[in-house]
């Protein structure tokens, strides 16, 4: 089934059982995010959410360009009170809190807001002419999505630091290799790999895959005993789960098993 949003910025396939594919479509203008593009993509990640037939979900966007940033014709006029009144980060958090697996999977261009968006998702996919940034400063901007705090918990001070400051153009090889990618693939192989491996985890137990995203991400904001007492309860919660014993069941007696999500 292929779902269209109204002004058709996004197209969202469900035709893969368990797996959504989400894709960004303005390609007139490298699929910037302007303000509707951002609340089609909360909307539909608001609504993945809370859709049970939905595990996993592959977000992307076109052959050149995964997304060009924050839209800077919408912002030229716009002053900071206005800013403060888009509340952009509400859009933001609808992805962010996202209980499901989310993987981008990025061709060409992933800049400013663009290559924040890949890293609201917990794994990156990119074809090997991806190309990231956050090239504000170029603009006398800097990034407003969580690239001074995302990007610096994934590659660390040094290469955070070059790239906010400097703006520079990183590919997708050295993306992988500062730890800002976890998969590169041929261009043309980037979607197929991350809806593989989308089927995967749609087939793995979705409550402790979810538990799994909430507290490895909450280890970015907690003290470690904290995250350790927190990674407990979760492990203790999952032995309520159905999917539990049918996972060990299953081992137990040599054969795969099939979870519920209970
Ligand atoms: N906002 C609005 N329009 C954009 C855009 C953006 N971020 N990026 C590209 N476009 C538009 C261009 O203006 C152009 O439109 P016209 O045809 O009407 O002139 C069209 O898309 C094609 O762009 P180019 O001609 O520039 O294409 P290119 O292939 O030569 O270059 C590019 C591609 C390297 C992505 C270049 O367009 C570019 O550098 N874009 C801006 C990237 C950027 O600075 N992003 C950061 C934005 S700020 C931000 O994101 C803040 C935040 O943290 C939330």
């Amino acid at each position: 089934m292929n779902t269209n949003l109204g002004n058709n910025f996004l197209e969202v396939d469900l035709s893969i059982p368990k797996v959504a594919l989400v894709q960004i479509n303005r390609p007139d203008a490298m699929n910037a995010l302007n303000g509707e593009v951002r609340r089609q993509l909360a909307q539909v990640f608001t609504e993945l959410s809370f859709n049970d037939d939905v595990n996993a979900i592959v977000l992307t966007g076109g052959t050149k360009v995964f997304a060009a940033g924050a839209d800077l014709k919408e912002m030229a006029t716009a002053g900071s009170t206005e800013m403060l009144l888009r509340h952009t980060e509400r859009y933001w958090n609808a992805i962010a809190q996202c209980p499901k697996p989310v993987i981008a999977a990025v061709n060409g261009y992933a800049l400013g807001g663009g290559c924040e968006l890949a890293m609201h998702a917990d794994i990156i996919i990119a074809g090997k002419g991806a190309i990231f940034g956050q090239p504000e400063i170029k603009v006398g901007l800097m990034p407003g999505a969580g690239g001074t705090q995302r990007l610096f918990r994934a590659v660390g001070k040094f290469h955070a630091m070059r790239m906010i400051m400097t703006g520079v153009m990183v590919p997708a090889e050295e993306a992988y290799l500062i730890g800002l990618v976890s998969q590169v693939t041929e261009d043309e192989d980037t979607i197929p790999t991350a809806l593989k491996m989308a089927q995967s985890l749609a087939k793995m137990p979705p409550i402790a895959l979810q538990q799994i995203k909430e507290v490895a991400l909450m280890s970015e904001d907690v003290p470690l005993n904290a995250g350790l007492t927190l990674e407990r309860k979760s492990f203790q919660l999952l032995f309520s789960t159905e999917d539990k014993n049918e996972g060990i069941n299953a081992f137990i007696e040599k054969r795969k098993p099939t979870y519920q999500g209970k």
